[in-house]
């Protein structure tokens, strides 16, 4: 290799680490120099598989022609009006298209923001505005973000939460349903249920929040009776319900929204990472008369659906309808599951497989009864396959889970690449530990 090349990612870590605060973490000290679908090359010059997508961001694949294409012609045309100043079709055309999608009851509306967390801030805002309710129930274990409002969400300590409080009042958090862990739905139930009886009457509750299949959290799917069940007590009580599809939403399982395996239809929904391809934008989208409850001048932001992210967002749809990324998705999926369960047949260290559509997880354990989970293989196995150019991800409250995330655009035979590396790098895992 070029020897000027080499070390190079030392040397950038080095500045990065005397340049930034220490808050601002980092999975693998690598820095990329370009990208293209499911590949991506660092300043070194090495190939690395990618199994992470950004975070589940470029459900498209890195780079995806269109996107491209879409954001560079908006690039000529013009880049910044500020939408609540001068508007653009593409805002409009985006909300339009997304309305037609959304699983809400009846017409839709929607506006864009730029990141995740804001999306979730603008639904609680849009939320409370329509009930003139305060109350927010949320779930253990579930991520909303990091500002102060969506850290409140957050269902998880450290390190999300630690050292930020005190946060916003009138949040509450319910069990998250979780057989492995041993959180039945009926538990679930029962938890917000003495919420209604010590914490907070139901009437004072504006929504309930959920992530369809919860993300940082595990990648846990929530079962469908409890999404049901929780229909049920929030029509009882005149609570709305958001689903957080930031990290489900836009193909990533199956369906362009999560919940929609459920059937279950919530009322307002928030969607960001996968939405814009690449390109920072988020989207908040509702039944029409909920999202009519802030008065004009009560929701948007300077940046907020920028003209060159509702470029690139529409292209992304273009691309999951054309390219058939929800179908590909459930592919790679049962196929992620199939040579994860092979793996667990002789490493029984894998003492869970599951998945919705490419939203795929394991979870390794020292015993078979599941009650030690065991994060340092999860993150030994992390290291072993960065050394051999597979970039993974993990997650879990317990940090012992390995989520899949691949760019929804990847071939058969890079995603065997990919997975002959995990093979290769849980074998070496085991041996080294004897
Ligand atoms: C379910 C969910 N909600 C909210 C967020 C926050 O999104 P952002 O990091 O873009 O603010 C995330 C990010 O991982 C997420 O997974």
């Amino acid at each position: 290799m070029n020897q000027a090349l080499q070390q190079q990612n030392a040397h950038m870590m080095a500045r990065r680490s005397a340049a930034l605060p220490r808050g601002v973490g980092q999975a693998h000290s690598l820095f990329a120099s370009r990208a293209k679908g499911a590949e991506l090359w660092d300043v070194e010059g090495r190939r690395f598989i990618d199994f992470v997508a950004g975070i589940a961001v470029v459900n498209t694949g890195h780079c995806h022609p269109k996107v491209v294409e879409a954001a560079a012609a908006q690039m000529e045309a013009f880049t910044h009006t500020c939408f609540q100043v001068v508007a653009y079709d593409g805002y409009v055309t985006l909300a339009e298209r997304l309305n037609a999608l959304a699983p809400v009851a009846g017409p839709a509306k929607s506006f864009f923001m730029s990141t995740g967390a804001e999306a979730v801030e603008n639904a609680v805002k849009v939320a409370r505005a329509y009930t003139g309710r305060p109350g927010i129930i949320a779930f253990n274990g579930a991520f909303h973000g990091r500002t102060c409002m969506t850290l409140g969400l957050t269902g998880k300590v450290d390190p999300y939460k630690l050292r930020m409080g005190p946060f916003p009042a009138e949040i509450y958090h319910a069990p998250f349903p979780c057989e492995l862990h041993g959180t039945s739905i009926d538990e679930a139930i029962h938890g917000i249920e003495l919420l209604f009886k010590n914490d907070i009457e139901p009437a004072r509750v504006a929504a309930f929040i959920i992530e369809p299949v919860q993300g940082e959290g595990g990648y846990y799917p929530v079962p469908t009776e409890l999404l049901q069940r929780l229909r049920a007590l929030a029509d009882k009580h005149g609570i709305l319900i958001i689903a957080d599809e930031i990290q489900t939403g836009m193909a990533r399982t199956g369906k362009v929204f999560a919940i929609e395996h459920s059937g279950v239809q919530p009322d307002i929904i928030t969607m960001a990472k996968g939405l814009g391809g690449g390109f920072p934008i988020s989207a908040i989208i509702g039944r029409a008369e909920v999202m009519d409850a802030v008065s004009p001048g009560g929701l948007g932001g300077t940046y907020s659906g920028s003209p060159l992210a509702c470029a690139a967002a529409l292209a992304v749809l273009d691309a999951v309808e054309e390219e058939k990324l929800c179908e590909r998705a459930v592919q790679i999926g049962a196929r992620m599951q199939a040579r994860l369960r092979d793996m667990a047949s002789w490493a029984p260290c894998i003492g869970d497989v599951r998945g919705l559509g490419a939203m795929v997880a394991f979870e390794f354990f020292h015993d078979a009864e599941h009650t030690r989970p065991a994060p340092e293989i999860t993150k030994a196995l992390v290291a072993e396959a960065f050394k051999r150019q597979l970039l993974l991800l993990s997650c879990g409250s317990y940090g012992n889970v390995i989520r899949l995330m691949t760019p929804l655009t990847l071939d058969d035979a890079l995603l065997e690449e990919g997975f002959d590396v995990l093979e290769a790098s849980l074998r070496a895992v085991l041996a080294a530990q004897g």
